[in-house]
């Protein structure tokens, strides 16, 4: 069925067709024509932060930033969706077009900047929502809250989120916020994982529970900035690493139409760039914490290499646009055979 949407959706500017399939997703899921998916296979369900995901496969934060389209999402059978980045305020991102496919690379650039109705409007969206399975909800600080004072941006989202969610992921890895991925400096790091880690025993005090968070990463550091950044998340137990958001490089894509377009690259070019992530996280850490593999996974077997690589549970995005919701089923199953595989050796 996508095969055959595919070209319609393409012949559109990227960030029209984005919204036009979401919101026939939404009509089919209004409609009753799609309902929502439950996984009833045991042997595909994954323990990650205290959680019990049905199956391994979840979607990318950068989708539904808002939460606006959740049991549509639902329908397509993720073991989790996490929606965001959400700032405090509401803000409208960069100037369009913002969003463009490099489709010979199955790969996008976007620049969005965190467009985002604000977490107020997240909360209100959550609590319409009929979703009953794990939701992740991925927060960041707006474009013009200065850097030295980000730490409060994020508590005020953690502080409004947290009974809504059943984990947080702390975004520091955005290329399209001008230095926020100053945060991922040791230094600031240690800052404000402290200032987080501080807020969330007294909001588990609070709330007579613990919500797990998540950190999110990018693929443009090297093994020392590895390094710091995985011992900075033991020791403020952080709960699980998401390895990767976009990246800046372009070398995969050069001499592409768009190549040269500003923002973050994702899908296939990012493929090498995040295994290699998980990868050093997966040595470094030893099972300290999971680690969430994001990255240009596009088909099954890019699910199990990055599972294989060290990965508990695996995100799609930019696989989404170019195979369609086909390509969850696909890593799904391309897993439960590997596990069914190695637990028979
Ligand atoms: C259009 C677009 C918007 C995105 N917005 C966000 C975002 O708001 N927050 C975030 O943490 N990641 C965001 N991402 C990054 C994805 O969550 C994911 O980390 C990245 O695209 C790599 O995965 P992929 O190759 O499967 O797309 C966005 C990605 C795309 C393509």
């Amino acid at each position: 069925m996508y095969t055959l949407v595919r070209p319609i959706l393409f012949a559109l500017d990227a960030e029209k067709a984005h919204y036009l399939t979401l919101e026939s997703l939404n009509w089919a899921y209004q409609l009753g024509l799609i309902t929502p998916k439950h996984n009833a296979a045991p042997e595909q369900s994954v323990q990650v932060m205290g959680l019990n995901f049905p199956n391994a496969v979840g979607l990318a934060a950068g989708l539904d930033k808002n939460g606006s389209y959740i049991d549509a999402l639902s329908c397509l059978g993720f073991g989790h969706i996490e929606i965001g980045t959400i700032t405090p305020r509401p803000q409208p991102g960069n100037p369009l077009p913002r969003m463009f496919r490099l489709p010979q690379a199955r790969a996008l650039i976007n620049r969005m900047g965190f467009n985002n109705h604000g977490v107020q409007a997240l909360i209100e969206n959550v609590k319409r929502a009929h979703y009953s399975g794990i939701l992740g909800i991925n927060i960041g600080k707006n474009f013009d809250t200065p850097i030295d004072q980000a730490a409060e941006d994020y508590l005020i989202c953690l502080r409004a989120v947290y009974s809504h969610a059943h984990y947080v992921t702390v975004n520091i890895s955005s290329p399209n916020t001008q230095n926020l991925r100053q945060l991922q400096h040791s230094d600031e790091l240690g800052i404000l994982l402290s200032a987080i880690q501080a807020e969330r025993q007294r909001l588990s005090d609070q709330h007579g529970r613990a919500l797990p968070i998540a950190v999110k990463i990018a693929p443009d550091l090297d093994s020392q900035q590895i390094h710091a950044i995985a011992d900075l998340l033991v020791t403020h137990k952080i709960d699980a690493v998401i390895a990767t958001n976009t990246t800046i490089a372009r070398d995969a894509v050069s001499g592409l139409t768009h190549a040269h377009e500003a923002g973050g690259l994702s899908g296939a070019p990012l493929k090498v760039a995040a295994q290699s992530v998980t990868t050093q996280l997966a040595q470094i850490l030893q099972g300290a914490l999971p680690i969430i593999g994001v990255g240009g996974i596009q088909t099954g077997p890019d699910a199990t290499e990055r599972i294989n690589a060290g990965a508990q549970l695996i995100q799609v995005y930019t696989g989404l646009i170019y195979r369609g919701p086909a390509l969850i089923d696909d890593c799904v199953q391309a897993i439960a055979r590997e596990h069914a595989s190695t637990s028979r050796h």
